[in-house]
């Protein structure tokens, strides 16, 4: 993984070292339309040839994939080829998947243009695509050959979209250590410079430290899902309303009901987890969901991917950086975690 103020000569480097036979690139309407150019002058001397998607989750399924698997055959892309994933989670998600199955698996290189791709989607190798409703039932865990992070593409992300990738900083900051738990509240706010770089390497560190324990999630990485088993419920059961919640949001309200277990179920220090409410209701958007959406939302729990055995899965918290993976809390006190969160939000 490399940090870069600007990309043309790192990527002319890397594909000039790499000789592959031939280059794609993989772009959705919003990257092709303010990052491409960025890296057009170099693709164009590697003769690049550039996909471009519609923006939005709902282009993540098999059809595009197929798409992209013929479109790949029909212009002679061997084993030897590159794909470069120039995008969002929903790119190098896509685009990791096509490239690991294509023949079996050929190269590919992240540059994420969203906060959540740097500071997530990007590495640890996990990639996929949705199936229907169920989002990233179909995919590997291979990792990208390498990764370019570059955060001046943050230059033309919105607030929200902002804050939707800090959320998972955050959520570093609770599996590491209180220094950088409160590091992170800083930078809630998105100023580019050397101090955000280094907030930004320091952070995905720490992804990289978990994923290095347990890369196929049969441990460790299991904390990476902390705030998700709530906050998947909650952005799924906001999908169709009229406010939305982007992943982060969810994960970040998520946070604050899972935080709420590891409270009472394990004895996470109490003012951490107030101190956390208080910034959340100051920075995020709010669910729009009411106390009698529980049932709803836990009808959602019921059907995560990370359940066994028919029980609702959870990874909690003893104390910044101690973690505890697969809690089953009984459901009253998981009601009950549901019910902090939306009072919180009110
Ligand atoms: N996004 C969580 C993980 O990579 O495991």
């Amino acid at each position: 993984m490399k940090f870069l103020s600007g990309i043309v000569d790192e990527l002319e480097r890397f594909l000039s070292k790499q000789a592959y036979s031939s280059v794609f690139v993989l772009t959705d309407a919003n990257t092709n339309k303010h990052c491409l150019p960025k890296v057009e002058s170099v693709l164009k001397k590697f003769g690049a040839h550039v996909f471009n998607l519609s923006a939005g989750e709902i282009t993540k399924n098999i059809d595009t994939c197929i798409s992209i698997w013929e479109d790949l055959n029909r212009l002679g892309a061997d084993r030897s080829s590159i794909l470069i994933n120039l995008g969002g989670g929903m790119i190098t998600d896509l685009g990791g998947f096509v490239a690991t199955t294509y023949k079996r698996g050929i190269d590919y290189l992240n540059i994420p243009t969203s906060m959540l791709a740097m500071v997530d989607a990007s590495s640890g190798g996990k990639n996929g695509i949705n199936l229907g409703a169920l989002k990233n039932q179909v995919g590997t865990i291979t990792s990208p050959t390498d990764v370019f992070i570059v955060p001046s593409f943050l230059n033309t992300l919105d607030r929200r979209n902002y804050l939707s990738g800090f959320a998972e900083a955050v959520k570093h900051g609770f599996l590491n250590d209180v220094n950088q738990l409160k590091r992170s509240y800083n930078f809630v706010e998105f100023r580019l410079g050397d101090e955000f770089t280094d907030f930004l390497k320091t952070n995905v560190s720490i992804k990289q430290i978990i994923v290095a324990m347990d890369p196929f999630e049969k441990a460790e990485r299991k904390m990476l899902n902390f705030g998700h088993t709530i906050g998947h419920a909650v952005e799924s059961l906001t999908a169709n309303s009229a406010n939305p919640l982007l992943h982060g949001e969810a994960v970040a309200w998520g946070m604050a009901a899972e935080l709420f277990l590891s409270v009472s179920m394990y004895g996470f220090p109490q003012h951490l987890m107030t101190e956390y409410v208080d910034f959340l209701r100051h920075n995020f958007e709010a669910p729009l969901l009411q106390i009698n959406d529980i049932q709803s939302l836990m009808e959602l729990m019921r059907q995560d991917k990370k359940n066994r055995g028919g029980q609702i899965r959870f990874s909690l918290l003893r104390d910044v950086g101690t973690f505890v993976y697969d809690a089953v809390p009984d459901e009253k006190a998981i009601g009950d975690a549901v019910a902090f969160m939306l009072e919180a939000g009110l």
